[in-house]
């Protein structure tokens, strides 16, 4: 990230939320599950699968991860309801994973099952590296019980690709794998761009090798390039893996996914906690922060 970069995310917290608020909604679906709903409605329209995101992450007490569950589980009826084509992602710090594992599997449990009766999935998202042991260990246990579970590994950590044998190995084969957006340190994860890429295409082909289901999460040409090749390289059926992007992000990429063939699912946040969710986009991609300022400035 350049300097100008830098000055730019560092100014994001002074911005006022409601011109954060206009620069995020291309990236979040609303605050009301009725938002999400009409969102993932006219995806599903043009052809794409959701996975919707219920936004909030650390909670403090164990009565706010049953609020989270709960608002879980009215996503799941609506998407029921309204046949739609999605399914949802969870993070389980939402769910108490750093109040106590065993509350968080728990809980997690619940929406599992719920989604089971229902004939549906859950995605467990993957937060920083001070969760990944934990998360995993939550994932191990839910699939003990159920098969409608994934999770997430991220390309730019070095444990990665033991993380995807060893799981694999136990028969625990649906993944999304995406680069990884915390910041972590140069022990564990790879820092550079052309690294991450190398370890991220390196991951995805054992993945694949090994007849694993895999999300390719990415919005990098480099990416979506080896992953039409990896899935051609073995063989695979379209209905065998799929492509995963965030909703706003390269909506022209999307559409080439779309037009090539690919099934192709789109992230969709929503919910009341937009404010954190946007910074961190916006802390990706600073060009867009840029015009968070442009915007601020030009109000004044
Ligand atoms: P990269 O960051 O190199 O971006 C490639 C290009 O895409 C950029 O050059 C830019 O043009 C465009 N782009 C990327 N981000 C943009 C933005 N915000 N706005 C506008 N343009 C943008 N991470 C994690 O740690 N845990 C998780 O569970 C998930 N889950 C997840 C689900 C899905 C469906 C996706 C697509 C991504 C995630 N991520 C995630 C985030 C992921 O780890 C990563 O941070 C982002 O996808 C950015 O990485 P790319 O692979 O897109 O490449």
């Amino acid at each position: 990230m350049d300097i100008v970069n830098k000055i730019i995310v560092a100014t994001l917290p002074a911005i006022p939320k409601s011109i954060v608020r206009k620069f995020a909604s291309p990236y979040i679906a609303g605050e009301t599950l009725d938002d999400a709903v009409r969102v993932v409605r006219n995806l599903n329209g043009q052809g794409m699968l959701a996975t919707l995101d219920l936004l909030g992450e650390d909670i403090h007490e164990r009565p706010e991860a049953h609020q989270s569950r709960d608002q879980i589980l009215e996503i799941f009826d609506a998407i029921h309801r309204e046949h739609l084509d999605a399914n949802v992602s969870v993070k389980l710090s939402q769910l108490g994973l750093k109040l106590d594992r065993q509350f968080c599997l728990e809980t997690a449990a619940s929406i599992v099952g719920r989604a089971r009766q229902l004939g549906n999935f859950v995605r467990i998202d993957m937060e920083d590296s001070s969760c990944t042991d934990d998360t995993i260990w939550v994932y191990r246990q839910l699939r003990k019980e159920y098969p409608n579970v994934g999770i997430v590994l991220q390309g730019y950590l070095k444990r990665t690709q033991a993380d995807s044998d060893a799981l694999i190995r136990e028969g625990l084969k649906n993944f999304r794998l995406c680069k990884g957006i915390y910041i972590e340190p140069a022990e564990i994860a790879f820092k550079e761009h052309d690294a991450i890429n190398k370890n991220y295409i390196a991951v995805l082909d054992s993945m694949l090798n090994q007849k694993a289901y895999v999300g390719i999460a990415t919005h990098d040409d480099e990416l979506v390039r080896a992953g039409y090749r990896l899935v051609k390289e073995h063989g695979l059926k379209s209905s065998e893996y799929e492509f995963q992007m965030l909703l706003g992000v390269r909506p022209e990429l999307r559409a080439r996914i779309l037009r090539d063939g690919h099934r192709l699912r789109v992230y969709v946040p929503f919910g009341k906690h937009w404010y954190r969710y946007s910074i961190r986009r916006f802390k990706e991609n600073p060009q867009v922060a840029g015009n968070v300022l442009k915007a601020l400035f030009s109000h004044n």
